[in-house]
């Protein structure tokens, strides 16, 4: 946070600048009004801020403050009280939404008016310079102030919209993580129950139902595997690894290889077997497909 010294030293204003300023006071008291006037006849020119000025009695009131803000300007005095007025002054602005660049174009029919104003009393180069290059600073300081103002509050925009944005994604993740476990413990619950259909189908081979156990088994095996892939992919995903599409794309295939073993031992009709091998293939060609852009990728 930088105090009005900070401030000075960086616009090499010194000591024999405010007491060129503190001159300068009777006639900048001499020319308030007109200076008021100038400012508010040119902002009053601009629909943008004429808008924001509309009601005759603010107007009235917006007069005499920058009357005193003006006669301030000289002073001769600028410590930290001068910086904490300037920063009130600044954060109106920011609250009433005025655009911070017509707080720049403002400034400079200041200061064009103090330097007119410095020709009209000096005519004298080199003693008018002197009091020119002080009235410089100082109004190049409260544009400063004024502006530092806006940048802080957009700060403040940018910090509260990353905070939220962090809380946010983190939020989400947590869900997804949440979300994530309990697909963990499904498939851990899915598989046992494909483990009692294994030894179903090893029950069928005792029985005497030889060819529709072994089938059966063969099947319920593969699907074994899968879950084992599957659960082994949920659990990378939880550690943080990537999702793996494959494993899902294996997984319908086995489910209907499992499929079209039991539809031959049904003997189910043609058209069934011709449409579940034909699925297959599909699945097949996807599955490849996929793979093989992972490669690439890798
Ligand atoms: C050189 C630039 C400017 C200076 C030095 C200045 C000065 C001031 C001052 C001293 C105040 C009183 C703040 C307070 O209540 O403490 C003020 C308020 C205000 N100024 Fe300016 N002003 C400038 C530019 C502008 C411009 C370009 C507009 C455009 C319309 C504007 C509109 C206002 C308004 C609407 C308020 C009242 C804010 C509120 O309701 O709190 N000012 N200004």
């Amino acid at each position: 946070m930088l105090t009005m010294q900070n401030i000075k030293t960086h616009y090499f204003f010194t000591d024999s600048d405010a007491l060129l300023l503190r001159e300068l006071r009777p006639m900048a008291e001499g020319h308030q009004d007109r200076m008021v006037d100038e400012f508010y006849d040119y902002l009053l020119g601009i629909p943008e801020t004429a808008t924001l000025l509309k009601d005759s009695v603010t107007l009235q009131h917006l007069k005499e403050t920058l009357k005193k803000w003006f006669i301030d300007l000289f002073s001769g005095t600028y410590d930290n009280q001068y910086l904490l007025t300037l920063q009130r002054v600044g954060l109106a602005h920011v609250r009433v939404g005025l655009n911070a660049h017509f707080v720049n174009a403002a400034m400079n029919v200041v200061r064009r008016f103090v330097i007119e104003l410095l020709q009209e009393h000096y005519p004298n180069i080199q003693e008018r310079r002197k009091f020119r290059n002080a009235a410089e600073k100082i109004i190049d300081i409260n544009l400063d102030i004024l502006s530092a103002s806006y940048q802080e509050e957009e700060l403040k925009k940018v910090f509260l919209s990353r905070s939220l944005e962090s809380k946010l994604i983190k939020a989400a993740e947590r869900f997804t993580y949440g979300l994530n476990l309990i697909l963990v413990i499904a498939l851990a619950g899915v598989s046992l129950g494909v483990v009692a259909l294994f030894v179903w189908d090893i029950l069928h081979i005792f029985r005497g139902d030889v060819e529709k156990g072994i089938l059966g088994a063969l099947g319920t095996l593969l699907i074994i595997w899968m879950m084992i892939e599957l659960m082994d992919n949920e659990i990378k995903t939880l550690k943080g690894g990537k999702f793996n599409i494959l494993v899902f794309i294996g997984v319908i295939i086995v489910a209907l290889i499992r499929e079209i073993l039991i539809s031959t031992l049904r003997h189910d009709m043609l058209e069934t077997q011709i449409f579940l091998a034909g699925t297959l293939l599909i699945l097949g060609i996807v599955y490849f497909l996929v793979s093989k852009s992972q490669q690439e990728r890798t």
